[in-house]
């Protein structure tokens, strides 16, 4: 980036606002897949219109711009593969409104997942969606990825929650989606687009979300089982009861083994692996709920293998519950120095062949891998883990991850169910996408952004198409 431009976005943002320095550049070069890519300045914009700005210029000069929430992200969305001007939106971090009585509110991207629940909490205000990573992740991030989380199996995804977006589009155009109205079916439905799209196709500067009222009760419940399949195999029983959870996570062997520290009970020896359920809605029905999940549960002799049923007695149980499920991921670098971490989905009954299938795949290619997650919607953490510096590992690893998204496919499953596609998963999309999906969604991406400055490198790989053509071909049962 020529010394004309740096001159340029400083008298946009202000020069406090613009870093060039290495060491600076640095603190914004990596996410949550560990990757790095040096961008060639990070600018922290205070508003839309120097956003806006922004964009004008990089559609002059053509430079690419990266828009970036707080960085927790594990397919590489906001990492600058092509260089270019990271957007930080960390000053954009105002709630804006909070409409109790329309049960509405709005924020900027910058603001912080965890402290807007919060925020809304204190007014009996419910705002669901949660990834683990709620106390650090920014609301902007979690609509770039439709961020989905452990209640979602109850209360849906980010984008269930998105009612507007105000949008900077790629040529600095300002865009209002959406609506404040609990319903609105005018003309296509553009917020959906925008959600989820990874910051290729805008950068949000204002998000409209719709709450529910707060839940008063809830019941937390541990179950812990001899075999890891077991687990696997309640959680379509649960559902299948009519019970329907906050909750229903679920961690294998290793994942335990990596929080057992934070677990407020002391493991049975021959546990294979553990549900967390939780039910939530208001003293009478969170009541009837707990005791048809222990009514279930106690039915040993269809579930022998059932050890334990144990329910969180006091506030700080469910604090360290939440703790130990929310520590699984960073707390598996214990295990290896790196990780390839995935978030496939199954249909619900599949849950138990594909942790059979990485279980398999872990003994025959020697390698831990573990798996944990969403099971009550078959959303599945799969971590790969590896030292990404041995040659030898780095290939096993990336011959793991082809079979487990080709044996996914054969389940009817999908490649991603919260982290998005990224740089991770980009040569695999062709797997699940077909040719007429990927031109269009291709030329969705030119309307938007002819130039492709924004985000570039994202989603669609250069080589996605035959690479993808290989996989389908190998994967055909
Ligand atoms: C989680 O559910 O813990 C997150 O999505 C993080 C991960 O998959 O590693
Ligand atoms: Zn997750």
């Amino acid at each position: 980036m020529n010394k004309n431009i740096i001159k340029k976005l400083q008298d946009i943002v202000g020069a406090k606002y613009l870093a060039t320095a290495r060491e600076d550049l640095m603190c914004y070069s990596y996410d949550g897949t560990g990757q790095e890519y040096m961008p060639s300045a990070v600018a922290f914009p205070g508003s839309a219109a120097e956003i806006s700005s922004i964009m004008k210029l990089a559609n002059q000069e053509l430079f690419p711009v990266i828009p970036r929430g707080a960085g927790t992200g594990m397919t590489g969305g906001s990492l600058p593969v092509a260089g270019g001007l990271v957007l930080v939106m960390s000053r954009l971090n105002r709630i804006l409104e909070i409409d109790a009585e329309n049960q509405v509110a709005e924020v900027e991207p910058g603001v912080i997942t965890g402290q807007f629940q919060s925020a809304v909490r204190k007014q009996g205000l419910f705002y669901p969606p949660d990834p683990a990573s709620h106390n650090f992740c920014t609301m902007g991030g979690n609509v770039a990825e439709c961020s989905g989380g452990p209640s979602a199996v109850k209360y849906g995804v980010t984008r269930d929650y998105i009612l507007g977006l105000e949008v900077v589009l790629p040529d600095g155009k300002l865009l209002h989606t959406g609506v404040r109205t609990a319903k609105g079916v005018v003309g296509y439905d553009l917020t959906r687009l925008i959600t989820g799209s990874e910051g290729t196709l805008g950068i949000i500067t204002k998000i409209t979300v719709r709450l529910l009222a707060l839940p008063t009760h809830k019941k937390t419940y541990l179950v812990l089982c001899d075999s890891i399949r077991l687990a696997a195999v309640l959680v379509a029983e649960i559902l299948k009861s009519g019970i329907l959870p906050n909750t229903l996570e679920y961690m294998d062997q290793t994942a335990l083994h990596v929080v057992n520290d934070y677990l407020p009970l002391e493991l049975p020896h021959n546990t294979g692996g553990l549900l967390l359920v939780e039910v939530d809605g208001n003293e009478r029905s969170t009541e009837e709920q707990g005791e048809k999940l222990l009514k279930l549960l106690a039915d040993r002799q269809a579930y022998p293998g059932i050890l334990e049923v144990r329910q969180a007695n006091n506030d700080k149980e469910v604090k360290d519950l939440w703790k130990a499920r929310r520590s699984i991921s960073p707390a598996t670098f214990k295990l290896r120095p790196h990780k390839i971490s995935e978030d496939v989905v199954v249909p619900k009954t599949k849950i138990p062949r594909l942790v059979d299938f990485t279980e398999k795949l872990s003994r025959e290619l020697g390698m831990i891998i573990l798996t944990f997650g969403h099971a009550g919607d078959g959303n599945i953490h799969v971590n790969i883990m590896l030292d990404k510096n041995d040659p030898e590992e780095n290939r096993k690893g990336e011959t793991a991850k082809r079979r487990l998204f080709e044996y996914v496919m054969s389940l009817s499953g999908t490649l991603s169910g919260e982290h998005g596609i990224g740089i991770t998963k980009a040569p695999f999309l062709g797997l699940e996408l077909d040719e007429a999906s990927l031109k269009l969604m291709r030329n969705i991406k030119k309307v938007f952004d002819p130039n492709n400055i924004l985000n570039p490198g994202k989603i669609f790989a250069e080589h996605n198409d035959s690479a993808a053509k290989t996989l389908k071909t190998a994967s055909s049962p």
